[in-house]
C-alpha cells in the first residue's frame, strides 16, 4: 500500500475533525494497531479515545510497555485495552526484546505498529516483521535533532522554529519517510516543559491524522 506523506504548519488548519469519519463510512477494514509506550501514553490515549468516539477506523488489540513505571499502562486499562509489560531489562540485547515484542504482535494479529513515545532503539527483527508499517513520532521536525533530547537540543541550536514528525521507521534513528509534521515556533522564555508541552499539542493532531492516512489507503 502506498501512504502519501503529508506536510502540515501549526499555524494552518491541521487535521479536520473529519478526517477520520470518511474512512469508519468506507469498506476499508479495521485497521488494527499494535502500540508501543515507554512513558506517559498520551499520544497512545488520544488515538484509543478517537476510535472509542468513532472518529478513526482503527482499534488496538494491545498495548506493550517496556517500563515497569509507564503510564501507558493505566491509560490502556481505562479503556479496556490489554497492556503488556516486556521490560528490556529482562532481555540480553534490542533483538530478544523486538522478537518478544513481534511475538505478542503476532498473536493479537496486529497490522500495523504505532511508536508511541517509544524509548527503545528497534532493530532489524522488529521492522522485517512490519515492513514499512511501523511508524514513530519524534519531537522535532526531522531530519533535524534526532536521538534523545530532541527538545533541548532544539533549544541548545537556538532555533525560532522546531515541531514534531510522524514518520515510517526505518533502522537509522529517526529516520524514513515522513507522513506528517506540525511546526511549533520557540519562544523566548521556553524552557525544555514548555516547549515540549505545545509540541505534544501539535504531536496529538499528526497522530491521528498520520493514522487516518494509513487507515485510508489500507
Ligand atoms: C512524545 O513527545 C514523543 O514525541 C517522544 O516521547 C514523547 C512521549 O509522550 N518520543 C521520542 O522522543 C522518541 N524519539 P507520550 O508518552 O505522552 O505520548
Amino acid at each position: 500500500m502506498t501512504v502519501n506523506p503529508v506536510s502540515t504548519n501549526s499555524s494552518a488548519s491541521l487535521i479536520s475533525p473529519e478526517i477520520g469519519k470518511s474512512a469508519i463510512d468506507s469498506a476499508h477494514p479495521t485497521l488494527k494497531l499494535g502500540i508501543l509506550a515507554s512513558g506517559s501514553g498520551s499520544n497512545f490515549e488520544v488515538i484509543a479515545e478517537a476510535i472509542q468516539k468513532g472518529q478513526l477506523n482503527a482499534e488496538i488489540p494491545v498495548l506493550i510497555y517496556n517500563n515497569p513505571e509507564a503510564k501507558a499502562a493505566a491509560r490502556a486499562e481505562k479503556y479496556g485495552i490489554p497492556a503488556i509489560l516486556l521490560n528490556h531489562r529482562d532481555c540480553k540485547s534490542r533483538e530478544e526484546l523486538d522478537t518478544k515484542i513481534v511475538k505478542t504482535f503476532q498473536e493479537y494479529d496486529v497490522e500495523w505498529v504505532v511508536m508511541a513515545g517509544w524509548m527503545r532503539i528497534v532493530t532489524k527483527v522488529l521492522l522485517d516483521a512490519f515492513p514499512d508499517k511501523v511508524i514513530n513520532i519524534h519531537p522535532s521536525l526531522l531530519p533535524s535533532f534526532p536521538g534523545i533530547r530532541a527538545v533541548e537540543q532544539a533549544l541548545a541550536a537556538k532555533v525560532k522554529i522546531t515541531g514534531c514528525t510522524v514518520h515510517i521507521a526505518h533502522l537509522e534513528v529517526d529516520s524514513g519517510p515522513i507522513l506528517m509534521q506540525a511546526a511549533v515556533p520557540v519562544l523566548p522564555d521556553d524552557t525544555a516543559e514548555t516547549l515540549h508541552a505545545r509540541i505534544q499539542v501539535q504531536e496529538h493532531k499528526i497522530m491521528l491524522g498520520a493514522i487516518a492516512l494509513i487507515a485510508e489507503s489500507h
